[in-house]
């Protein structure tokens, strides 16, 4: 009945319905409609007051600070730590590991003295404090919260007036006013907002967890992204211990940066030095693996990229790209084959990215190459050796930023000569570098001079036994090669 009374506005748009409808007409959203009271109708045609703008100068930034949270791959990703007042979303795949990583975050501040309020609507209390007590996070002054329904929530906030506040998860928060069930689209922003207006009017920190869906979608598509300051994804391999936190938008700092954890029978342990983690189990000597110095952030990493051919049964050959894009790869093969010469089609080919890293880096494209070409024939890339560049349409090789760093992490785990585009001019200590202006001559260099002849096709002959050349000469070897004769 109350649905027929009074103004409606529309959630999504703002447009004001003189009757409830279940679609709204201007933008067309379905249940978006709420019952706005008559007297704030009214109101909104008197006058407002409004906070008076100050010089951008006089802003109070102390606020702004941010504050450690006492694990320091977690203060590397949010430049420092988590801010006062500040809103976080921390999403990950269910299993993943963010109410372990809440549990830990607990730890430094009430360490520090702050207190917390964790609120969980995923574990009961007994099972929260079982695993706290493995994690090692139980403390007075960490209170725990079981209670889901947002008046109650917004309740308990107010009356304990927490330092931090944490959500395990806001898919389990429901506002009864809402007729929608709990993780709902319309629920999730009520509750978020709500949250948020808290958070904001009274400096209270709040983390609040977020299980991503399938598409590895916050709660459907963006849908909570803009109401919060930060938003961190928590990622990995389930299969693996290794877990990755990024921040995907960042308010008070930038994005990209990369946090390193592994999951061990008492909870998320720190990685000081990822690389040494990712190149533990590599096998030297074995075709078709290379190693790659990749850039996350700020922060030098090195990963093992691995190729495997295998004659195809198949009509349509099988492309598998694990860790890295498939269109990428389907591009690169193509550069191989056209460009370099290589045979692969008839074959499968399947790529893959150790550790559970991700290669989103231009700068793995020349690695890449280099662990199929080495996979296809069945030589081994020289222990000591990295590559590093973008591979183009024609070829050539083409300069990724931050080498020097990516190259310094490769000299200080013991790498010595590294592969680069002709057109760097760049030393670095303790690793000689080595320049190339195709991926041809990148492949001649590095897997030796190779008995093509059972890997290329007639009509190419650009794999050839050039040397390596110096910058230079850039410009004139790059002309010779990408021109087949
Ligand atoms: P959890 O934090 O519950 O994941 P999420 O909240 O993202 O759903 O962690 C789930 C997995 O982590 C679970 O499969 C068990 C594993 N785990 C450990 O290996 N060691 C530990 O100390 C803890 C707490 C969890
Ligand atoms: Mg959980």
């Amino acid at each position: 009945m109350s649905k027929s009374r009074g103004h409606h506005r529309c959630h999504e748009c703002g447009a004001v319905h003189l009757q409830w409808a279940g679609r709204c007409d201007d933008c067309g959203g379905w249940n978006t409609l709420i019952e706005v009271a008559a007297e704030a109708v009214a109101a909104a045609g008197r006058a407002v007051t409004f906070t008076a703008p100050v010089p951008i100068t006089e802003i109070d930034a102390t606020c702004a600070r941010p504050v450690p949270t006492g694990i320091s791959e977690v203060d590397r990703v949010l430049g420092g730590g988590l801010v006062g007042g500040s809103v976080t979303l921390l999403g990950g795949e269910p299993g993943i590991g963010k109410s372990t990583l809440l549990l830990q975050l607990c730890i430094g501040s009430t360490a520090a003295g702050r207190r917390v309020l964790y609120l969980t609507g995923e574990e009961s209390g007994q099972q929260v404090q079982a695993r706290a007590r493995r994690l090692g996070a139980l403390s007075a002054d960490l209170l725990l919260g079981c209670d889901t329904r947002l008046p109650a929530v917004i309740a308990a906030i107010q009356s304990l007036r927490p330092d931090l506040v944490f959500v395990d998860s806001v898919q389990t928060l429901e506002d009864p006013e809402l007729s929608s069930a709990a993780g709902s689209v319309t629920q999730l922003r009520r509750c978020v907002h709500q949250l948020v207006n808290y958070a904001k009017a009274n400096d209270t920190t709040m983390v609040l967890v977020g299980h991503v869906n399938k598409d590895g979608d916050l709660a459907g598509p963006r849908v909570l992204e803009h109401l919060v300051d930060t938003v961190l994804s928590l990622e990995g391999d389930r299969h693996h211990g290794v877990r990755m936190l990024r921040a995907v938008k960042h308010r008070f700092g930038p994005t990209g940066e990369l946090g390193v954890f592994e999951m061990v029978a008492d909870g998320l342990v720190e990685v000081a030095d990822p690389s040494g983690l990712f190149l533990a189990d590599r096998l030297v000597g074995v075709p078709g693996s290379a190693v790659v110095p990749l850039i996350e952030g700020c922060r030098p990493l090195l990963a093992e990229v691995q190729a495997l051919v295998a004659s195809s049964g198949a009509p349509l050959p099988r492309r598998s790209a694990q860790g890295l894009d498939g269109a990428r790869l389907s591009m690169l093969v193509a550069v191989l084959e056209q460009r370099a010469g290589l045979r692969l089609s008839g074959l499968d080919l399947y790529a893959s990215v150790m550790g559970g890293v991700r290669l989103a880096d231009p700068g793995g494209d020349l690695s890449v190459a280099l662990a199929v070409a080495s996979a296809l024939t069945g030589t081994a890339v020289p222990g000591g050796l990295v590559a590093c560049a973008e591979i183009g349409l024609s070829g050539e090789l083409r300069q990724v930023p931050h080498l020097q760093r990516r190259l310094a992490e490769a000299a200080r785990l013991g790498f010595r000569r590294a592969i680069v585009p002709s057109s760097v001019d760049l030393d670095v200590d303790g690793i000689a570098i080595d320049r190339c202006a195709t991926v041809a001559e990148a492949l001649n260099h590095s897997l030796g001079h190779l008995d093509v002849s059972s890997y290329v096709t007639t009509s190419s002959n650009n794999l050839t036994k050039t040397n390596v050349v110096v910058s230079a000469d850039a410009a004139n070897n790059r002309k010779k090669i990408s021109a087949p004769a």
